[in-house]
Parts: structure tokens; C-alpha cells; sequence
């Protein structure tokens, strides 16, 4: 259903446009502004950052023996690579007009299957422990991650301003072995 490939410079558009989604900025805690300058810079050299993997999710149908689009409908990154812990984080946003379609789950699925195992071709980071924050105010989100195997390890009490109330920052996780048993 998704095919993962790095961001490169012509996603800045649609990033840009990620970035200006009300819901999205909600439910991620976003806080921090970019210029479209950043946005630019950013997709151009993104894929050549160390320390991290940022893909995009691009629709996988195909006909006729070809991919029907290649344009990003989501990203999804693996950061904050500890190589000796084998850990990393974990974060991801569809584009509005694609949640709830199931291109988040499976592309969490491929990341995940990246993470722990590697895929053909490439080795992989051959990680332990994939984590993540989810907002307590997006609980679809983290049912999403549950159903995947992520276990909730414990909160972070109001660090999230939400207009004029606060929320949690559920951290949760998936190991090596829960991935393989699910
Ligand atoms: C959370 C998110 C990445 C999930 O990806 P997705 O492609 O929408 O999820 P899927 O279609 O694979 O669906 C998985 C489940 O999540 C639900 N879901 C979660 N967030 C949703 C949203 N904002 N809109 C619609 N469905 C959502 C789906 O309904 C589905 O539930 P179901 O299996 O009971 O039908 C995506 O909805 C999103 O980008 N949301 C806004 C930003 C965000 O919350 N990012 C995550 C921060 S931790």
C-alpha cells in the first residue's frame, strides 16, 4: 500500500503544506514556526543527514507495471539513533487528505520491519527499542500503536500547552522481542 523513498527537494511543497495543518499542529504539540526557506533547505539535505532516516510515504498502488504517483502523502522518521543502546524514536504525520486510509500503519509496518531487521538490500540500524510520544489528546494515534505493539511505559504530566488546557505526552515503546511476537 506504501512505498517509502528519502525526501528530497521537490516534497517541499507538500511538507510546506503539512506544516500548515491545524489538526496536525495540534496533535503533534508542533510550537516551533519554519520559513519556507527552512522548509526547502531542509528536504534538500535531509537525506544526507547522519544519525537519522527520514523517508516519504508515497502511495504504493501500481498499473501497468508502474507506481501511480510518486508524490509524498506522509512522512515518517527514525531519530535520535543511539547505536550503542540500539534505540531510536519514532514519529510520523500523513498529509490531511490521507489519514485514516491505513498508510500510516503500514508504514510504520515497513519502518519497523527496517528498524529491527533491515530490508533487502540495505542492513538496517539493527535496533533494540523503537519509542515515541504521543499527545493524550490523540488517542486514535496511540491505538494505532498499540495495535501495533507499542506498550505505553509511562507519562510526562501537562508538558503539552492545548489552547488553554494542557495535555500529556503518552511515551511508549516497542522492543525487538514484542516486535517479533506481534
Ligand atoms: C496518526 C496518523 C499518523 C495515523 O496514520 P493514518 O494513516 O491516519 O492511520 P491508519 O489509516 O493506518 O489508521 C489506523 C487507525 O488510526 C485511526 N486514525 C488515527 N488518527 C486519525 C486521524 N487523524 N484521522 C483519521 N483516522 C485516524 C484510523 O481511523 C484507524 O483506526 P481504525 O483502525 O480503528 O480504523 C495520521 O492520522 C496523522 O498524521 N494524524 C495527524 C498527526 C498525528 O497525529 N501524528 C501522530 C503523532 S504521534
Amino acid at each position: 500500500m506504501v512505498r517509502l523513498r528519502p525526501i528530497e527537494a521537490r516534497d517541499a511543497d507538500r511538507l510546506w503544506e503539512s506544516l500548515q495543518d491545524p489538526e496536525g499542529i495540534r496533535l503533534t504539540g508542533t510550537t516551533a514556526a519554519f520559513t519556507r526557506e527552512q522548509v526547502d533547505e531542509w528536504t534538500a539535505t535531509v537525506a544526507h543527514r547522519p544519525g537519522r532516516y527520514d523517508w516519504a510515504i508515497a502511495p504504493g498502488a501500481v498499473r501497468d507495471g508502474q507506481q501511480v504517483s510518486d508524490e509524498l502523502i506522509g512522512e515518517i522518521v527514525l531519530n535520535q539513533i543511539d547505536e550503542h543502546a540500539g534505540s531510536a524514536n519514532l514519529r510520523l504525520q500523513m498529509l490531511p487528505d490521507y489519514r485514516g486510509r491505513g498508510y500510516g500503519r503500514e508504514a510504520i509496518i515497513e519502518v519497523l520491519r527496517f528498524a529491527f531487521d533491515g530490508v533487502e538490500g540495505e542492513p538496517g540500524p539493527g535496533l533494540h527499542r523503537v519509542s515515541l510520544d504521543v499527545l493524550s489528546i490523540n488517542p486514535r494515534a496511540q491505538a494505532l500503536y498499540e495495535s501495533l505493539g507499542f506498550r505505553e511505559e509511562g507519562r510526562l504530566r501537562d508538558v503539552y500547552r492545548d489552547g488553554n488546557a494542557w495535555a500529556d505526552a503518552v511515551v511508549m515503546s516497542i522492543l525487538e522481542d514484542e516486535y517479533r511476537a506481534a
